[in-house]
């Protein structure tokens, strides 16, 4: 008998019910007898012993549906060693849960700080498997993290409408793209949407190039200009200050986002309209597209296996096509970026697209 408990943390993404339906199918298709409990909301069912037990049915018709069927919440990974409002110790809370359960391994889905919070788990000695999920695709050991690709999609989506009505218009628009402080998906739905410009954290920007840039463009006959730009694009200027001053602007902005700030300036120095298109968190919803129904299935099937074997510690992630399992002490605290210097940003380099350096 396999006794698991599985959860959902951090921000959703399309395909967690995928991803657990993998797991699921694995183990109750096994041999062996097996128990799923899936804890509400995350770290939170965890701490407070709020969880049912599952069963096929849970399972089933999941595959295509997005968010989780779990719930999710965000338990911040630099306060878990804090007490919490109602002086809760959360680490041995958790730790209370699972040997009353009699689990023998956490199953967790969840990104950056999920996988921090599940190696300080690993450490306190309990059995744990990860699965990375994020649409930022920013974890470090997998080239991709499901939920990435749905997401592009619709950033793509997003950017291709506004295609439309810029051509029409003949304005410049800037669409906000999710991925924190990464630029994955802004890379890859600029690209995808054949935008002109494109921002992201890794390449800080001068904002003079991009109005020279638009300038050029439309002095070479084109209508319009389209700006794909990260949640977490920056300056030049800004990316000099120091981690707190940079805060303490962030803090003070009067603007909402970049973005705004960003228009402000295009729209005084190029003397053409500017608009500013937010997709926000509809980024993270829908239906996962096909690729990470596939993805997720095969991650969770992998994690299904490791269970099976009692082999623990592992985030199971992708590396040159092939599913892998990696320490789950070398993925946490470890954030991926896009390196600068890639063959991607030449390439889109030689396609035209600037990135404002
Ligand atoms: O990590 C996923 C993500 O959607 C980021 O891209 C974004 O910065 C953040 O979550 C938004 O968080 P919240 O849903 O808590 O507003």
């Amino acid at each position: 008998m396999k006794r698991i408990g599985m959860l959902t943390s951090g921000g959703d993404c399309q395909a967690l019910n995928a991803a657990m339906r993998g797991v699921a199918k694995t183990l109750f298709n096994a041999k062996e007898d097996v128990e799923i409990y899936g804890f509400q909301d995350g770290y939170q069912g965890l701490i407070y012993g709020r969880f049912r037990l599952l069963n096929y049915a849970d399972f089933t018709g999941i595959l295509t549906k997005g968010g989780t069927f779990l719930g999710s919440s965000r338990t911040p990974f630099k306060t878990i060693r804090l007490p919490g409002e109602d002086g809760m110790d959360k680490v041995a809370a958790m730790k209370q849960t699972y040997y009353k359960l009699q689990l023998d391994c956490l199953v967790i889905l969840g990104g950056n700080g999920t996988h921090k919070t599940a190696n300080l788990l690993r450490t306190e000695g309990l059995n744990v498997i990860t699965l990375p999920k994020t649409i930022d695709n920013d974890l470090w050991g997998t080239d991709m993290t499901f939920g990435f690709q749905s997401a592009v999609n619709v950033a793509t989506d997003a950017i291709d409408c506004i295609h439309t009505t810029a051509a029409s218009h003949g304005r410049i628009f800037i669409v906000e793209v999710m991925g924190h402080k990464v630029g994955w998906l802004t890379l890859n739905a600029g690209i995808a949407g054949g935008a002109d410009i494109i921002l992201i954290p890794e390449i800080p920007y001068d904002i003079g190039k991009i109005a020279k840039k638009i300038k050029a463009r439309h002095d070479g006959g084109s209508r319009f200009t389209i700006l794909a730009v990260a949640e977490g694009a920056i300056s030049k200027e800004d990316a000099a200050l120091s981690k707190k001053d940079y805060k303490k602007k962030i803090a003070n902005r009067k603007h909402p986002s970049v973005s705004y700030e960003i228009a402000g300036e295009l729209q005084k120095r190029c003397g053409l309209d500017v608009r500013v298109t937010v997709p926000g968190h509809t980024q993270r919803g829908g239906s996962p597209c096909p690729y990470d129904r596939v993805f997720a299935s095969r991650l969770g099937s992998e994690a299904g296996d490791l269970v099976l074997k009692g082999e623990y510690g592992f985030m199971v992630g992708y590396k040159d096509r092939e599913i892998v399992r990696v320490p789950l002490e070398d993925v946490a605290g470890k954030l991926k970026a896009v390196d600068p210097k890639s063959s991607v940003i030449k390439e889109a380099k030689l396609l035209g697209i600037s990135f404002g350096d």
